[in-house]
């Protein structure tokens, strides 16, 4: 898709206009709107095809509002012959989140199906504050968040972990600055991430540490983004019910996260040194899965008792923040679909933040509102630190109590961050918005790339 500027919005010959409405004077065509019923708030679309106009309604005339509101404008003519389209964007400070509202509901993915949608959409005519640099910016984002959804949405039998690994080195190799290395099971066990290893033991499709890095020159901070890469999670012999089991491809969310994000900093060419680390495993069941009751010890010299085999992520976790701290990064950010407790906690759409660092919770928090993703701190505690104690190891993969279950998988990762480094690291459980069946807001039903921009904008602004 193009952008182009137009400096005569009348005389601009598109096949069709979006108009966003904040009041009643934005209205041209009063009669035809009055009888669609269109009222002036969110989510309100028409679409008037004999005059080849599309109406959105916003609540405010604000970023968050204009994407969703662009979002919805595309949605409707995405089966229609359009093949351009202009828009006049009156304020300078809306002009991003325009087109990423274009770019993101421009996605479907249709892989799998016989009959691919057509989206005949190519030219973007923007009036009044076009900018180049804005625009080309919004779209490196927009495009990131659309390749995370397209490799969350792709089926286990298609991504496993050595195919993520390939596809891994495929995107370093289209990126300036960027390297990809890839360990097999054997790197695993001589580097002692026995936890990392046990997990990905029983699949046919055996594990993958994934190291990606964008080394730009002179950078002004190194930051590590860990994601669990689980491409298939059936919850091992602590078997998932079928139910739950349906959608647990999603389990490699975090993992194509924090790669998305790597592509978007590294084609904004950010002064930011990226190391990209993905714990890529198949977590299954078989003659040779871990157990219930095993004893592993973890990269750091920690032993770990395992309880439940499908809180299995931590383990994955564990072992790859231990790898990260060795690189000696300024921040340490892990992204993992890691506990269905924190969907109880904060819903599906919000993702939650954890760690020591208020301040830095809070930047991120911060981020997620400027952008539009949905962001909350869940708090530590020592009582919910106390329930991870095990009776034969240093630490028990499960909490002994059930509440609080976003937190105690953080304060399990927590145990495996040297003292040092405690300020400098932050969880978040994407476990919610990653992935949903219905769709929302400006997210269509499957991978939603969650946490992307969000972490986009806060490397932006460090
Ligand atoms: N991948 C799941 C978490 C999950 C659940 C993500 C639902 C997205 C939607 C994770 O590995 C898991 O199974 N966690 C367990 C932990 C429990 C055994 C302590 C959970 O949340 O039930
Ligand atoms: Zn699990
Ligand atoms: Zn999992």
């Amino acid at each position: 898709m193009k952008f182009r500027e137009i400096k005569k919005y009348n005389s601009c010959k598109a096949d069709c206009e979006v108009i966003i409405v904040s009041k009643e004077k934005d209205i041209i065509d009063k009669k035809d709107l009055k009888l669609l019923s269109f009222k002036i708030k969110t989510e309100e679309v028409a679409f008037l095809p004999h005059l080849h106009r599309i109406y959105v309604g916003v609540d405010e005339l604000n970023s968050n509002e204009c994407r969703l509101a662009l979002f919805n404008a595309i949605k409707k003519i995405k089966g229609t012959q359009y093949k351009s389209l202009k828009i006049k964007v009156d304020d300078k400070s809306l002009l991003k989140s325009v087109v990423e509202g274009i770019i993101l509901g421009s996605y479907s993915f249709d892989k799998y199906k016989t009959s691919k949608s057509r989206f005949n959409l190519k030219t973007i005519y923007i009036a009044k504050s076009f900018n180049k640099k804005i625009v080309k910016e919004a779209k490196i984002v927009a495009e990131s968040v659309n390749f995370a959804k397209d490799i969350v949405n792709r089926t286990p039998d298609d991504i496993y972990p050595e195919k993520l690994a390939k596809l891994a080195k495929k995107v370093a190799k289209s990126l300036s600055n960027t390297s990809c290395e890839v360990y097999d099971e054997k790197f695993l066990k001589r580097e002692g991430m026995n936890l990392f290893y046990a997990v990905g033991r029983a699949s046919i499709h055996k594990p993958r540490l994934i190291h990606l890095k964008y080394k730009p020159k002179n950078p002004k901070k190194r930051i590590a983004l860990v994601g669990k890469g689980l491409t298939y999670d059936s919850g091992g012999l602590s078997l998932k019910p079928s139910n739950a089991m349906v959608t647990m491809k999603l389990d490699k969310s975090g993992a194509i996260s924090v790669l998305s994000i790597l592509k978007a900093v590294a084609e904004l060419k950010l002064p930011i040194e990226i190391d990209c680390i993905i714990g890529a495993a198949e977590n299954m069941i078989g003659g040779n899965a871990y157990k219930p009751d095993d004893v592993f010890i973890a990269k750091n010299g920690k032993s770990v008792e395992v309880r439940n085999t499908d809180a299995e992520g931590r383990l994955v976790l564990a072992d790859c923040l231990c790898y990260a701290q060795e690189l000696k990064p300024d921040y340490i950010i892990d992204m993992a679909t890691l506990t269905g407790a924190c969907v109880v906690a904060l819903g599906e759409y919000t993702f939650g933040v954890m760690g020591h660092n208020s301040n830095l919770k809070h930047t991120i928090i911060k981020s997620a509102n400027r952008v539009g993703e949905l962001a909350s701190s869940l708090p530590f505690n020592r009582y919910l630190k106390r329930t991870l104690k095990s009776n034969v190891a240093d630490i028990s993969n499960i909490s002994s109590t059930r509440y609080g279950g976003a937190i105690t998988a953080s304060l399990f990762l927590d145990a495996f961050i040297e003292e040092k480094n405690k300020e400098r690291w932050i969880h978040l459980d994407i476990a919610g918005p990653a992935y949903n069946e219905n769709g929302w807001g400006y997210n269509q039903a499957g991978g939603t790339g969650a946490g992307v921009r969000t972490c986009v904008e806060w490397i932006r602004n460090l």
